[in-house]
């Protein structure tokens, strides 16, 4: 059984602009993927595609009442995480799932000392005696690779380096030993030696306790390294997914396509970047058909009319009219 299963998830929001209550925002629709224990699932996307709103849906924090979820369900271990109450959800956040932020330094509480901030889940969830709690936290601290762990637990977030913290942020989350960690654009704002360490952590410590991860980037140069499977959306909606080495080899949608094509590949001399032409539609004002109809170079009047479904199989789908059927079977028996 899949450790995460999204089936037909739909969330909305208030478009809060005051003048017509009416008007909705649709951030996701019918978004379906699975996570299997102990994977690592990169969720790839343009900005304001959904990537977020996904993953907070999962952890039980979407923004209330801005925030509807209009249909389906997210299956964690069969049961549904959406028809839980506050205190059950409270109950497995921090603990069985687990969440790591792109901005390390406003997810810690600056008045707190490190060390108050590791134990806490400790003692919470696992119901550690402050004792136990610190000497654990002085292992996790070693885990991720920190050293001068006694000092380290009485320092406050702002005596620490952005990627100290991201490594703390990572101890915390780690903690309760999670089945799931989610890490939403983990190394945006870390330089780029430091992002190499910080992946080299999150992939030491899935392998190490088959902790499952949900990989939130822009950077297919990140999903390439770290994760198995990959989860496209473009929208709102999940356009395509797959093997990793399959989508990166041989997309099967225009968008997956133009995203490989915007990356830059180390020692390619390029005259220009590609870059892909217009950007995301206004999610309050959706055209009626396929929302990348109006940048996709391979554009027909039919992907102006109706939404192409996700066709293909459990493994591999693509939603666009293009697609050959054959396409995502075929590559689903070669893997
Ligand atoms: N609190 C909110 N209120 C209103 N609309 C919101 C809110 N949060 C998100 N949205 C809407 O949901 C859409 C998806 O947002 P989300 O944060 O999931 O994007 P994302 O894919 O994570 O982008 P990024 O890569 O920039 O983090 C946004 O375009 C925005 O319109
Ligand atoms: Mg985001």
């Amino acid at each position: 059984m899949a450790l995460i299963a999204f089936e037909q998830l739909s969330i909305s929001f208030n478009d809060g602009d005051g003048q017509d209550e009416c008007r909705r925002i649709q951030a996701v629709r019918d978004v379906s993927f699975s996570i299997e224990p102990g994977q690592t699932l990169g969720l790839v996307g343009e900005s304001g595609c959904g990537k977020s709103v996904t993953a907070m849906a999962l952890m039980g924090l979407l923004p209330r009442p801005d925030a509807t979820v209009d249909g389906g369900s997210i299956r964690f271990a069969g049961q549904d995480l959406l028809a839980l109450r506050p205190r059950q959800m409270t109950d497995l956040r921090g603990n069985a799932l687990s969440m790591i932020f792109q901005e390390p330094m406003t997810a810690l509480n600056p008045v707190l000392t490190i060390g108050e901030q590791l134990m806490e889940p400790l003692i919470r969830h696992r119901g550690e005696s402050p004792r136990v709690a610190w000497q654990q936290s002085i292992t996790l601290i070693g885990e991720v690779g920190l050293a001068r762990a006694e000092s380290l637990m009485r320092s406050y977030p702002h005596q620490l380096s952005g990627g100290m913290l991201q490594r703390i942020m990572i101890a915390m989350a780690i903690g309760c030993r999670p089945q799931l960690l989610i890490a939403d654009e983990p190394t945006t704002a870390l330089d780029v030696t430091v992002q190499a360490q910080i992946l080299a952590l999150l992939r030491q410590q899935t392998r190490r306790n088959h902790m499952a991860l949900m990989l939130i980037t822009h950077d297919l140069g990140v999903i390439a390294q770290m994760a198995q499977h990959v989860v496209v959306m473009y929208a709102g909606r999940v356009v395509e997914q797959g093997p990793t080495r399959q989508i990166l080899a041989r997309p099967l949608h225009p968008y997956t396509r133009g995203l490989i094509a915007s990356r830059p590949v180390p020692g390619q001399r390029r005259k220009r970047l590609y870059s892909i032409p217009g950007q995301v539609p206004y999610l309050a004002a959706l055209p009626a058909g396929c929302a990348f109809a109006g940048r996709c170079d391979q554009v027909t009047e039919r992907c102006r009319q109706s939404v192409p479904p996700l066709i293909g199989d459990q493994r591999r789908q693509s939603a666009c009219f293009l697609t050959p059927l054959t396409a995502t079977q075929g590559d689903a028996c070669h893997e």
